[in-house]
Formats: C-alpha cells, sequence, structure tokens
C-alpha cells in the first residue's frame, strides 16, 4: 500500500504546481523573493529545496529575532504556512479551543500525510474517530501486555524476511525494514479492532443495544448506531483502519530503517542478552532507547511539523504579531533538532547520547529521557496536547526489533549512507540502502 503512496505524492505535487496560489501574509519575511516570480519556478525550488529555504529562515528570523516566517509550499492547500520559532513551542501545550482563539492539528496533520489523497471520504479523514481508541487506549501502561505478541511476530517475520542462513547475504535494507514491520500491523488493527471496529461492530450494532460479549461495546454500538448509522457502513470503518495503517506502517518503518542505517554506520555497539517478550525486559532496553532517541532527533520524516490551523479569533504570537483564521502555523522540527545549542556536535550520530551520563549513576534516574519523552527540543512525536499517543506502542516494538537483531544478526552497511533528499516537505527515505546480514550462529 506504501508504494500507492509515490505515484500519489507526485500526482499531488503536479497538482499543487499548477494551483499554487500566493497566501499574503503581510509584513512578515519570507524565505524567497516575493512578486511576480514565476509560478513554475517557485513550485520546483520549493519541491526539492524547502530544507535549504527554512535553514535560511531559521537563521535570520527563528533565532535571530524569534519571529516567525513566510515559507511559501507546494503540498499545503493555500500555498504558504507561517514556520514559528522555537521560543514558541510552549504554545503546543495550551487546549486547542480558548476563549481568544481556536487553533487545529487535524487539517495540516491530515494534509501532510497525504491522508485525503488516498482515503477520500471527509468523514473518515476529518472527523477522526478512529483516533480516540490510540488516545485513550495506547498510553504507556497499556502496552505491556502486548510484548509477547509482538516479541513474536517480530521473530516470524525476521526469519521470513532476514532468513536463517550463517551465510553472509546482501539484501535491500529498506524494502527488508518495510516487510519486517508491515507483518507487525496486525496486531495494532487487533488491539483497536478489539475496542471499536471488530467486524461484530458491524452486524451487532444494528440490533438493539448491541448485545456482544463485551457490554460495553454493546451499548456503545447501541448509541453509535442510533446517533450516526452511517459510521456503521463497513466500506467506512474499512476506510478508517487505512488511515491507521498509513501512519503506523510508514512511520515505524522509516525510523526503524534509519535506526538500523545510523546504528551501523556508529562505532557505538549494542549489546543485549536478556529476552524481549515483557515490558519489564523492553524496559531495560536504555541503550537501545538512547540509540532510537538520537536516531530520529537526526532523521526526521519532515522538514517541518506540527501543524496548527488558527480557526477563530486570533492567536497572540509577541512582537505585536496576531495571528487569524486561515493561517496554518507549523515549527522548524528538523532545525531544532540540529541546532547546536541544543545538542552538541548535533550532526554527529551519538548512539549513547542520551544513556551515557546514566551508565555511571552519576546521572539522576528521574531525569533519563526516553525516546518517548517529549521536549520542546526533541520533536518527533510533537509535543503537548496532541503529542502522538501511539509513541509507546511504536517504541515498544522498534526497540524490540533493534534489539532482536543485535541478538541474532550480524549486519553490515554496503556502503555508506547517501546524503537525505527532501522532496517538499517530507525527506526521501533510503529506498536505495544496501545493508549484509548473516544470522549468528
Ligand atoms: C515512529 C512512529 C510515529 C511517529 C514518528 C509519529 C509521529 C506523530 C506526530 C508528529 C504526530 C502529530 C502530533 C501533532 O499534531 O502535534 C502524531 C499524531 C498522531 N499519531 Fe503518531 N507517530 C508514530 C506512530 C504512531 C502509531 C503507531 C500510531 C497508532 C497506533 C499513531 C497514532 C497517532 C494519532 C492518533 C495521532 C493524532 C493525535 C492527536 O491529534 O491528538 N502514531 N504522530
Amino acid at each position: 500500500m506504501l508504494y500507492m503512496l509515490y505515484p500519489l505524492s507526485f500526482a499531488l505535487l503536479g497538482l499543487s504546481f499548477l494551483l499554487l496560489r500566493w497566501l499574503k501574509f503581510e509584513s512578515l519575511p519570507t524565505t524567497v523573493l516575493t512578486g511576480l516570480m514565476g509560478q513554475v519556478g517557485r513550485s520546483r525550488r520549493f519541491t526539492l529545496s524547502t530544507p535549504d529555504f527554512v535553514n535560511e529562515g531559521y537563521r535570520k528570523y527563528s533565532k535571530g529575532f524569534a519571529r516567525p516566517f513566510v515559507l511559501p509550499t507546494t503540498w499545503m492547500r493555500g500555498g504558504a504556512v507561517m514556520v514559528l520559532p522555537p521560543s514558541l513551542v510552549p504554545l503546543l501545550t495550551r487546549p486547542d479551543k480558548m476563549s481568544a482563539c481556536e487553533w487545529r492539528n487535524i487539517y495540516g496533520l491530515v494534509e501532510n500525510i497525504q491522508l485525503p489523497y488516498v482515503v477520500l471520504d471527509p468523514n473518515v479523514y476529518l472527523n477522526v474517530l478512529q483516533f480516540e481508541p490510540v488516545r485513550r487506549k495506547m498510553q504507556s501502561r497499556d502496552m505491556g501486555h502486548l510484548a509477547p505478541i509482538t516479541a513474536e511476530e517480530i521473530d516470524e517475520a525476521f526469519r521470513g524476511i532476514w532468513g536463517t542462513q550463517t551465510e553472509w547475504k546482501t539484501i535491500n535494507g529498506w524494502e527488508a525494514a518495510l516487510g519486517n514491520i508491515a507483518q507487525l500491523r496486525h496486531l495494532a488493527l487487533m488491539a483497536l479492532r478489539a475496542k471499536y471496529f471488530q467486524s461484530r461492530f458491524v452486524k451487532e450494532g444494528t440490533r438493539a443495544g448491541g448485545g456482544g460479549a463485551d457490554p460495553s461495546m454493546g451499548s456503545r454500538q447501541g448509541r453509535w448506531s442510533e446517533r450516526a448509522p452511517s459510521q456503521l457502513d463497513a466500506r467506512r470503518i474499512a476506510l478508517r483502519f487505512v488511515s491507521l495503517l498509513i501512519p503506523l506502517i510508514f512511520a515505524i518503518c522509516y525510523v526503524f530503517a534509519h535506526c538500523v542505517f545510523d546504528i551501523l554506520g556508529s562505532p557505538a555497539r549494542l549489546d543485549h542478552k536478556t529476552g524481549l517478550a515483557s515490558s519489564e525486559a523492553i524496559n531495560e532496553l536504555f541503550r537501545v532507547d538512547s540509540a532510537l532517541r538520537e536516531s530520529m532527533r537526526m532523521s526526521g520524516v519532515f522538514v517541518t511539523n506540527l501543524f496548527r490551523d488558527v480557526t477563530t479569533g486570533e492567536l497572540d504570537i509577541g512582537n505585536g504579531i496576531r495571528v487569524g483564521p486561515g493561517i496554518r502555523t507549523t515549527f522548524p522540527t528538523q532545525n531544532i533538532h540540529l541546532d547546536p545549542d541544543n545538542y552538541e556536535n548535533p550532526q554527529e550520530y551519538d548512539a549513547l547520547r542520551f544513556s551515557r551520563p546514566f551508565e555511571d549513576a552519576k546521572g539522576h534516574v528521574e531525569e533519563r529521557e526516553l525516546v518517548t519523552t517529549t521536549t520542546p527540543t526533541f520533536l518527533p512525536f510533537s509535543y503537548g496536547r496532541n503529542a502522538c499517543p501511539g509513541r509507546w506502542f511504536a517504541a515498544q516494538v522498534i526497540k524490540q526489533a533493534l534489539a532482536y537483531i543485535v541478538q541474532n544478526y550480524n549486519v553490515k552497511l554496503v556502503r555508506e549512507a547517501v546524503k537525505r533528499m527532501a522532496l517538499a516537505n517530507a525527506m526521501v527515505p533510503p529506498v536505495n540502502t544496501q545493508i549484509k546480514i548473516q544470522q549468528k550462529r
């Protein structure tokens, strides 16, 4: 299914190319020439050079003056976004709706992952009922019971895709990561489906009061069928699964593949000998956790992220600037992660950056930053009210898979990873990276 996204991405970019409109943010600096510069040239440049433009804006406006700048884009409706300075990250902790102003993340979120071009039903991609079970049922405390099942699935996936041969073999690292992660999706769907959307829901939802094995499910079905019978449409339920699968498979695979390549290119050695089938065992994986957090810091999926659309009222962002309805804001997340004021030697992948201070018990354990800990300078899972509720599940699975590799395989990069490239706001995944693998004897 992921492969469907590439042609769709190009179709979308082509469409944007034709439809790009120049949104006027009067009095704010932009990172390119304004005026009548050709739409065509602008679209082409932004398709390939978004990181350069954001770097320039970050240096000139975010850092120097704590001011926003305007980034013309080819990927957003309206054609431009307002990039807020890092000093405004704490705004993400405010409630979406306040008396002075409402802002919402959903429009930018679904557009950034191109959901409207994959799932055509706005009642699915804007009315995101499918987020609820993730928000309510996938907090860290709920994830431990999934560990034995994911451990088993990981073992099965690796044996099938990486194989059990003791001779070296060369494989495409990205495709192998995708295959391994894709097998795990059934599990997450099982977890979600069990709560809300299982097939019984459709069959029994129309019966008075439901009557399934789970009484709370039955009454919920009854309520839903009274209030919104259209939500019991099987096609719509299937589309809700699809719209969860996209972040699930793509994001986990992307992060996992990058982390494998980053670790292979680094001198740090991760050792893991205990089991992977309990949350206690996974919680002990501090070095693996650090290697993953460091990889996510360096190898983000997007150049800018954490979109918010002002929908009513005005948002006061300081310096006398008030942002009104219709404006979409975002943050320069990649620059924040690579800023030397935030991280020492930020361009260097240091797998043990976050675990080292605690190795010799000098660090206070309660200050330990795990991959799921969001801070104003670590934003891959966002920050504040809408921070990713799937992150404990994602982190648990990726750490299990990384530790599984450490335990079971010798792995080498065939050649050094190539320079990362951007396509519009997204960083192109390392689709051509070859690795050599051999099962440990
Ligand atoms: C490594 C993998 C993942 C990454 C990097 C990631 C990252 C993100 C980011 C950046 C957001 C945007 C938050 C915002 O607008 O401020 C988000 C939202 C969300 N993610 Fe994830 N995510 C990942 C995996 C998952 C998984 C596995 C699930 C579900 C099982 C999930 C479910 C969600 C949901 C439901 C939201 C919307 C939250 C809201 O609007 O309140 N994510 N994620």
